[in-house]
């Protein structure tokens, strides 16, 4: 069996995907990596893959799974993570977890958050889409006054959240979620006090909910179950909070990112403008082009292999979505953006037992809002001040200040 390759060369451009400036492009530094080496050894030992096909293989097969936490924490002198919420909720969430605890979740979770409760959400996704047009009349930053508020507004909605307190959650979501990148001290003090305030919020609304249930998702969480089957209240506080987490970011980033990349190729937002069956492949193909996450990791539950290449027991493995998504082995012509393009679904919302939850949400939201912004303001443009997140996990813009 083949041994993964390790070269100076991938050690360099893997670096770079760490720093600034290779996070802003990254896509020329996946090319490269998988042009030098499709299976690639990192420096710190982690297998990193950059083919569709691969990331695809891994995402599926049981024999990858997730760290435990006692592991992968206590190896970076954070043997004490339970008493941190930032990585407590995140390490013990469905999103971090195995089968069977994996299974008993998702079956849970997926009692309540239904196919019909997201299309219940369409009417309020409109109106809230019109209502945050009419206020970005002139311009101003679009991630503050439309792609931050409108999947806060509906996963407030969804879950149950009263509106006034909606927007709170904002700075405390972006400050918890900088833990899923390399973190330092400071930034993971400020995390596990955003999410211990977002716990303890959720945990009353959730005792409120349990004494007057309403119509909405924590309502719905609070009364699941599942074969005599319930959520403890931790798993049910933590669930809450992961669907906020998970669903707020990628979402304004898929908007900015998508945005960004129809004002950059006028003739696909003329596209989105005119025809109105596209937005559904239009958004796939958003999704693809510049996906708001970059990166899923698995780690090697026994002694295996990928690609015909040997994956010892315990190694880590970095799927890049975004590479994947643009392998000319799958797409073709894959750094043309192509509304039309019907090749099937992008890794974007990865795969697997742990695909998105929120996939149907997230499209929703997208195809309603993209065509609708293109509408109303044909005009639109990209003005200076862009500013990124510097991160590549999470893949988008802090600011993005238009003129419409
Ligand atoms: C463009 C928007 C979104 C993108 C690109 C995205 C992407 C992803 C990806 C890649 C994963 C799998 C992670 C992995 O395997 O390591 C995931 C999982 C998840 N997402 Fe999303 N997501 C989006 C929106 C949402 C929304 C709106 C929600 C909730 C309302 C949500 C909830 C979740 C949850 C709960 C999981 C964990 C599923 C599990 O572990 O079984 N996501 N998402």
């Amino acid at each position: 069996m083949d041994q993964p390759v390790r070269s100076p060369e991938v050690d360099r451009w893997l670096l770079e995907l760490t720093q600034p400036e290779g996070r802003a492009d990254p896509y020329p530094r996946y090319e490269a990596v998988r042009n030098a080496a499709p299976v690639a050894l990192a420096e710190d030992g982690a297998i990193v893959l950059t083919r569709y096909a691969d990331c695809l293989a891994v995402l599926h097969d049981p024999r990858f799974g997730r760290a435990d936490p006692d592991d992968a924490f206590g190896a970076v002198g954070l043997a004490n993570w339970r008493a941190m919420p930032a990585v407590f909720t995140i390490s013990t969430s469905m999103l971090s977890s195995n089968p069977p605890q994996h299974t008993r979740l998702r079956r849970l979770v997926s009692k309540a958050f239904t196919a019909r409760r997201v299309e219940l959400l369409r009417a309020s996704v409109e109106d809230t889409v019109d209502g945050l047009l009419a206020q970005l009349e002139g311009g101003g930053d679009f991630v503050d006054r439309f792609a931050f508020p409108l999947p806060v507004a509906i996963i407030g909605e969804l879950l149950g959240v009263p509106p006034a307190d909606r927007a709170a959650f904002q700075p405390l979501v972006r400050d918890w979620t900088m833990v899923l990148d390399v973190f330092t001290p400071e930034v993971l003090a400020r995390a596990n006090d955003a999410a211990a305030e977002i716990r303890e919020y959720l945990r009353a609304l959730a005792q409120e909910r349990r004494r007057a249930p309403r119509d909405d998702l924590l309502s719905a969480l609070v009364q699941v179950v599942d074969e005599g089957d319930r959520l403890t209240e931790e798993e049910l506080v933590t669930m809450a909070a992961l669907l906020f987490a998970a669903g707020f970011e990628t979402t304004t980033h898929l908007l900015g990112n998508g945005l960004v990349a129809l004002l950059d190729h006028p003739d696909q937002a003329d596209v989105l403008r005119r025809e109105a069956d596209v937005a559904a492949s239009a958004v796939e193909e958003l999704l693809r082009y510049d996906s708001s996450v970059q990166i899923s990791g698995r780690l090697a539950r026994q002694d295996t292999e990928v690609a015909g290449v040997a994956v010892p027991q315990g190694s880590n493995l970095v799927c890049y979505l975004g590479a994947g998504n643009r392998d000319p082995q799958r797409f073709a012509d894959p750094h043309r953006l192509d509304l039309h393009r019907h090749e099937g679904a992008p890794l974007s919302f990865g795969g697997g037992i742990h695909y998105c939850l929120g996939a149907p949400l997230a499209r929703l939201e997208a195809q309603v809002a993209l065509p609708a912004l293109l509408r109303r303001y044909p005009d639109l443009q990209v003005v200076s001040g862009a500013e990124r997140r510097d991160s590549l996990t999470l893949r988008g813009y802090l600011k993005l200040p238009v003129r419409c």
